[in-house]
């Protein structure tokens, strides 16, 4: 089987975060002292997946070829992009990596994610995995803000996109590993009531067939995308404490 693909979704408008995304996009906005998608290209890179695909989109996708190259200076020798039209949702932008993806598994990251700790041993068990899925979930104080997880045991038996009353506090964080099927799942989706091909329902076809596993995240997890504050907290958690420490 071909080696596993890392695949970062930067596409959208970022419009909770004008008028900083009036001139560039959401994701190479500072997080402390990196532009954001410094933070899971590199968490990418320390789970050993230097395959790199971005997908973005909107007004300044060029912005991202100025920043970043061939990804020279994360020692890389070549980044692969795709352009986003629109906003059609996680698993719209999920769907344009097929053309390289395909046959492989991929773990695939959220541009506007940033994580404390090494998630390397979690790829390798899901590299090994003989089909299917794995998540991370993580308890947090907000569950309406996320995909939140139901659990049955050791088993994820559903997970609900944002929901008025969550069933638990375990949000499904932005990092998502997938078999090759992927892409045949996300051919089979239809737009939710906000208009876009959501994460969470690729997420449960594999629940419902039973081939999901999911962890429980170690270290501090952020979602830099929800505005100004939460972009502000979490350069301070970088400053403080760090984001992708090895162990
Ligand atoms: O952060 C984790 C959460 O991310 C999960 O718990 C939710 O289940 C999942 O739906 C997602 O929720 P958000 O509402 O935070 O997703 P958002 O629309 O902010 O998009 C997150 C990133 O995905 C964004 O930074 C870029 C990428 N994206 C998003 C859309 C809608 C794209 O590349 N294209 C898109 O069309």
């Amino acid at each position: 089987m071909a080696s596993i693909k890392g695949i970062i979704l930067a596409g959208g408008l970022g419009t909770r975060l004008r008028p900083l995304t009036n001139i560039t996009n959401k994701h190479l906005l500072p997080v402390y002292d990196k532009p954001m998608i410094y933070y899971p290209m590199q968490t990418l890179l320390n789970a050993g997946i230097s395959d790199l695909h971005i997908v973005t989109g909107g007004p300044y996708a060029g912005d991202f070829l100025r920043l970043l190259g061939n990804g020279k200076d994360f020692g890389l020798k070549h980044i692969h992009y795709s352009y986003q039209e629109g906003e059609g949702g996680i698993a719209d932008a999920l769907r344009l990596t097929e053309f390289l993806c395909e046959g492989s598994k991929v773990v695939v990251m959220l541009g506007d994610n940033v994580i404390e700790k090494n998630i390397v041993k979690a790829v390798r068990e899901f590299e090994s995995q003989d089909k299917g899925a794995k998540i991370f979930l993580k308890e947090v104080a907000n569950p309406s803000d996320y995909g939140v997880a139901e659990l049955d045991g050791d088993r994820v038996i559903g997970i609900e996109e944002k929901p008025a009353n969550p069933k638990t506090n375990l949000a499904v964080i932005g990092v998502y590993m997938y078999d090759s099927r992927v892409y045949d799942i996300v051919r089979t989706l239809k737009p939710s009531a906000r208009g876009e091909l959501e994460i969470t329902d690729v997420n449960n076809v594999y629940i419902n067939e039973g081939s999901m596993t999911y962890e429980l995240l170690d270290g501090w997890w952020a979602d830099a995308g929800g505005g100004l504050d939460s972009l502000h907290k979490i350069s301070a958690l970088v400053a403080e404490t760090g984001a992708n420490k090895m162990d």
